[in-house]
This record gives structure tokens, sequence and C-alpha cells, in this order.
């Protein structure tokens, strides 16, 4: 690996206590400031490889883990990994047929980047939103979703694609994040659910403002 990478020290933390890759610090980071996972939830890890979130999510629940990527994973005990793309009707059935109910999504997924400024800013979006629609498809209502992003073009209108599904939304950087990266994860709680559900509707939670 190139001097860059060794020179990162989140990079050497990462290999010293045995995560997969650095991005673990960033879903820790993200749950010790919101609280997204709770010890009994299901979670399902949309773009999952090469694992440093599964492993993270290990330490958290103690509920069901499914994770998927194109990428294989290495095997970790306990967790369901599909190899497959998450935006297609194939994978997100295997994803149903292997949790039947998920309190939290977790989504890290970013395509490969040509360069290509404003090409890249629209796959980045359309990859955002098949992940915010395959986990309305999946989340019980009040669950919760993390998901990466990247600030530009349309990023507005997906937080709000985000806002008319989930009562808490909050768009943030990692402390783990490298400098410059405009880079940010949607914090999203408590999901709406489908209107014309008519189980109880979660109670409407206020959250701090950071
Ligand atoms: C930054 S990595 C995820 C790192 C992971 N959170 C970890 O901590 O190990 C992004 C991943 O998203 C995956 N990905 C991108 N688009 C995808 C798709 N449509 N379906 C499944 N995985 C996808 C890529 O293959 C890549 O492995």
């Amino acid at each position: 690996m190139g001097s860059q990478w060794t020179r990162d020290a989140v990079y050497r933390k990462s290999v010293k206590e045995g995560f997969r890759a650095r991005s673990a610090y960033k879903l820790l980071d993200i749950n010790t400031r919101f609280n997204i996972i709770r010890r009994t939830d299901n979670v399902v890890d949309l773009g999952c490889a090469p694992g440093s979130w599964l492993q993270v999510l290990k330490t958290l629940t103690d509920g069901k883990l499914c994770g998927v990527d194109l990428n294989p994973v290495a095997p970790l005990e306990g967790v369901v990994t599909i190899m497959g793309d998450f935006t297609t009707p194939e994978v997100q059935e295997q994803v149903r047929a292997a949790m039947p109910s998920v309190n939290v999504v977790v989504c890290d997924a970013s395509p490969h980047l040509s360069g290509a400024k404003a090409y890249d800013q629209a796959r980045i979006t359309a990859l955002n939103e098949d992940a915010l629609n395959f986990a309305a498809t999946l989340l019980k209502q009040g669950g919760n979703l993390v998901m990466k992003s990247f600030q530009g073009t349309d990023f507005n209108e997906l937080v709000d694609l985000v806002k008319a599904r989930f009562y808490s939304v909050r768009v943030i950087r990692s402390s783990a994040t490298r400098r410059g990266s405009t880079e940010c994860y949607i914090v999203a709680k408590n999901f709406i659910g489908d209107a014309r559900d008519d189980r109880i509707k979660p109670e409407r939670k206020e959250e701090e403002e950071e």
C-alpha cells in the first residue's frame, strides 16, 4: 500500500485494531453521536465490502446482520453476506428472504468514480435514491437509515426525499472523513412507514439540534 495511506493515522489505527477498513471509525463515530443502533436491532448493510462496518455492527447489536456488495466479502461469523447489486430486484428479494424484519439500514456504497464530476455526481445521486427506495421497503416503522453521500448538484433534492420518509434527518460529516472530501452522511431516524400501513405510528421524537 502506498505512502499516502501508511501516513494516514486512522488507517494505521484500523490495521492495529483489526478492522478491514478505516471506514469502521465513521460508523462508530456516527453511532456514538446519534444512537442509531440498539442492542436487539436487525441491520442490513448495503455496499458492505470489505466488511469493516459489519465488524462494527457485530459489536453494537445481537440482532441479525446481512451485508450486500458487488464484491465478495470474507466470511464473518453470524453474518449473512450476499454478493450482487442491491439495486436489482433479484438481490433485493434475497435480502428480504434473509431479513424478514429490519430495524436499521446502513449504506456506505459508492460507485466507481470516473473523474468526470457531473457524471459521477449523477451516479452517486441515483445510487442514493435506489438505496433509499430499497430501505423504505425493508424498514419497520420507527427504523433508522444511515447513508453515505457527497455534497454537490441535486444533493438538496436527495435530502428532501429522505425527509419525506423519516421524522428526523440530519446531514453530518464524520471526524474520520478525509479533509477536503465532499463526503457526508445522511442520518435519518424514525421511519414514517407506509401511510397505508395501519400499524401504530411511532412516537415522534424531538431530536436535539447538534
Ligand atoms: C466504501 S466501500 C464500503 C466500505 C464498507 N462500509 C466497509 O466498512 O468495509 C463501497 C462499496 O460499495 C459497493 N457498491 C457500490 N455500488 C453497489 C451496488 N449497486 N450494489 C452492491 N454494492 C455496491 C462497492 O462494491 C464497494 O465495495
